[in-house]
């Protein structure tokens, strides 16, 4: 049975991620913060047993992460699926820019990944899937910058070079892991009714992770570098 680990499993889109891959028989690890204080997560576990494992993970922090990479060790994790993130409001326009709040929106969004996926790189190569997935944001795209996107949805400074730069890593990553049959791919879920997108979004979580797990599954190493929306189209860099 394949294995799928996702990172912010406490609420949200990583939550929504560990119910659809739950309900569809893959074996998932749901790693949250404090896993313990998600009851989301522990009715998961009460409908799914032991197919749902929960495992405190912190991506800020090395020891965490360490502990997790023990647990798991010569375990295959087919779809490791990077989606803790943090959108911090303050701090975010001219005169007022933060930056030890920027530097811990990039330990979390940028260096957090990185140290997840290097972390269980062996456990990805030695199963059969070998996929990894960032989930990135439209409001990364340089692109979506240079048209009407910062008038409408913010200057958001912290929050949007930190998914500019979360891309650039990943596209590297792909083409350093493509060699050994690794596809990495950074996907935009879409404007989502989390506690990140607000109750005024655009689509359900369940609706983002059906067409996210649509697009996982269509040609593996195909999609591999590429930046794509939930609906399947590409997002422009
Ligand atoms: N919602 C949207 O409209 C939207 C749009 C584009 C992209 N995204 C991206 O989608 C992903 C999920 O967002 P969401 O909307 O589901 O947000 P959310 O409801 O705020 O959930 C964020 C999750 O990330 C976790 N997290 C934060 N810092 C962490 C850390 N240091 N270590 C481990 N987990 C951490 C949170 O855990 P705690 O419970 O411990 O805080 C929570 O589980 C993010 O990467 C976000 O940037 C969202």
């Amino acid at each position: 049975m394949a294995t799928m680990l996702v990172t912010g499993a406490s609420r949200g889109i990583g939550l929504e991620l560990a119910r659809q891959y739950a309900a569809d028989n893959w074996q998932v690890v749901a790693t949250a913060r404090r896993p313990e204080q998600s009851s989301d997560l522990g009715k998961l576990v009460k409908q799914h047993g032991a197919s749902v494992q929960l495992h405190a993970l912190d991506v800020t922090s090395d020891d965490s992460i360490q502990i997790l990479v023990d647990t798991l060790k010569g375990r295959a994790i087919d779809l490791l699926v990077n989606n803790a993130g943090i959108y911090p409001r303050e701090g975010t326009h001219v005169g007022q820019l933060d930056f030890d709040s920027w530097g811990d929106t990039l330990d979390t969004n940028l260096f957090g990944v990185l140290r997840v996926t290097e972390a269980l790189l062996e456990n990805i190569a030695q199963s059969e899937r070998k996929q990894i997935v960032a989930i990135s944001s439209a409001m990364g795209s340089l692109h979506g910058a240079v048209g009407r996107s910062v008038e409408q949805s913010g200057t958001s400074y912290q929050y949007r070079t930190s998914k500019t730069a979360l891309n650039m890593a990943m596209l590297i990553l792909s083409k350093e892991l493509a060699p050994r049959g690794i596809s990495v791919v950074m996907i935009t879920p879409g404007w989502v009714k989390t506690e990140m997108g607000g109750a005024g979004a655009a689509i359900s979580p369940q609706v983002s992770v059906a067409g996210i797990k649509k697009v996982l599954d269509t040609g593996r190493m195909d999609i591999s570098g590429k930046f794509l929306s939930y609906d399947g189209s590409t997002c422009p860099w």
